[in-house]
């Protein structure tokens, strides 16, 4: 398990380039099922839930192989297994994401039911809704969702909630059907747009990705594509979090303003300078950060991904701040961790009250979810003394490429700790 150390109180300054997008590249690789030939990805952040989904694409049977770090070559065609492994799939929910382009590909999936997670139960009843309105019948059976169907054929499909992971499930599985599909109340996040184009070079006929409806017309076959990633919108809020809260003024290359607006909205509202610089964003720290308010929401709205680092930012303003999460039942486990470092947080169901204080002291802290680590790792940039970040690989490493490594580029004093017998709580006086 590895630990990193991170010593408050210095400021960032600098450049630095945001990764590709997670989010979007692991429902891309899953759509290369779809595809016929050679499929070559770039800017694919090179992360252990990418390496996790290459390991499912070829439990498959597709080839798949890492030509650079951030390029990533996937030979999809039609002898293609049905069963995705159990211990993979379990390993990583994204993973769900196959289901949707195993069935249209070969009529028939057994994938395992994701389970929960720290932030929820997350369960996938509209995913299996709209598979099964394109006329798959769904069983579950021993842990294993099991999806059949002869030829899937296009409906009019009406999803519950904006599910991000549904939309792009179905939206896939809807490409090979017989007929149109118009998914209505579907999620807008550029993810959805990202796979859409992708499938569309491919030769996917799709309308609307990026509005709350969708249309498929079902072709018979897509061929492989190139394609290039868009950046990680969340580790650019993240990147622009990190520099608000440890002081001083960065340049985030690389990073698309429209992606994260209402991430921008909020740090604005908080007094944090922002503005757009070339091919990326600029941010400088403001001497004291003001208070805000904020609702998570689906895409355009306040994203929930950002929602444990704005925690983190504003118990350090100025004020009383409310923080509502509207999107998951449970993501606001790093704020007990926070409190420990001295911030002042009431939590009244999903909302967190958050008053603000001078300053946090460093602490051992403990994340239950990707974001929250990244959250507790820029609580650190600021706190007095040093933090200490159990399990990384878990907890930071899974969805950002490098985050320690691009701080420390900007002047963080963030180090491995080899040991946990190197990490001496302070001697009682
Ligand atoms: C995607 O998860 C992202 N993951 C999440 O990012 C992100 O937080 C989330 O979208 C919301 O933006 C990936 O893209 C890999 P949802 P997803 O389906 O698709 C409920 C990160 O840190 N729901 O939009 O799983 C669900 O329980 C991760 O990178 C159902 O009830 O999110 C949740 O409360 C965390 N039934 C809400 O909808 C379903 O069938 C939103 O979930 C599906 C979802």
């Amino acid at each position: 398990m590895r630990r990193i150390l991170v010593n408050g109180g210095k400021k960032l300054n600098g450049e630095v380039s945001v990764s590709g997008s997670k989010n979007a590249a692991l429902p891309i690789l899953a759509a290369t099922i779809l595809t016929n030939g050679l499929n070559t990805l770039t800017s694919v952040p090179n992360l252990l839930d990418i390496t996790t989904m290459i390991r499912v694409l070829r439990a498959l049977g597709l080839r798949a192989e890492y030509s650079h770090p951030n390029t990533v070559r996937i030979w999809a065609n039609h002898n293609i297994k049905h069963v995705a492994p159990y211990e993979l799939v379990t390993k990583m929910r994204a993973s769900f994401f196959i289901i949707g382009p195993l069935l249209a590909k070969t009529g028939f999936a057994k994938v395992p039911l994701p389970g929960g997670c720290a932030i929820g139960s997350r369960p996938v009843n509209i995913h299996l809704k709209g598979l099964e309105a394109l006329g798959a019948k769904v069983e579950l059976e021993h842990g294993f969702v099991i999806v059949k169907a002869k030829k899937l054929k296009g409906d009019r499909i009406l999803l519950d909630f904006p599910s991000v992971g549904a939309t792009e499930n179905v939206m896939m599985a809807a490409t090979l059907a017989e007929g149109d599909t118009t998914i209505e109340n579907a999620a807008r996040e550029p993810e959805i747009v990202d796979l859409a184009e992708y499938l569309i070079k491919a030769g996917a006929l799709i309308n609307g990705a990026g509005t709350e409806t969708v249309q498929i017309t079902g072709v018979n076959r897509l061929q492989a594509a190139d394609w290039k990633v868009i950046p990680d919108r969340i580790e650019a809020g993240t990147l622009m979090c990190a520099a608000a809260i440890a002081g001083g003024e960065v340049l985030i290359k690389g990073a698309n303003l429209q992606h994260i607006e209402a991430t921008i909205i909020k740090l604005k509202e908080a007094g944090v300078g922002i503005g757009e610089e070339g091919n990326g964003i600029r941010v400088k720290a403001p001497a004291k950060l003001k208070a805000a308010d904020i609702k998570t929401q689906p895409f355009p709205g306040f994203p929930t991904d950002m929602q444990s680092q704005l925690i983190t930012l504003l118990s350090l303003a100025e004020g009383t701040s409310v923080v509502t999460e509207s999107v998951f039942e449970n993501r606001f486990m790093h704020v007990h961790e926070l409190k420990r470092m001295g911030a002042d947080i009431r939590l009244e169901g999903q909302s967190a009250i958050i008053t603000g204080v001078p300053k946090l002291s460093g602490a051992p802290v403990k994340a239950r979810d990707l974001r929250a680590g990244a959250a507790l790792l820029i609580a650190g940039l600021r706190a007095e003394g040093e933090t200490l970040i159990e399990d990384i690989e878990r907890y930071i490493e899974r969805g950002y490429e490098g985050l320690d490594a691009k701080l420390r580029s900007l002047g963080a004093d963030i180090r491995e700790l080899k040991n946990i017998a190197e990490y001496e709580e302070e001697p009682d006086q």
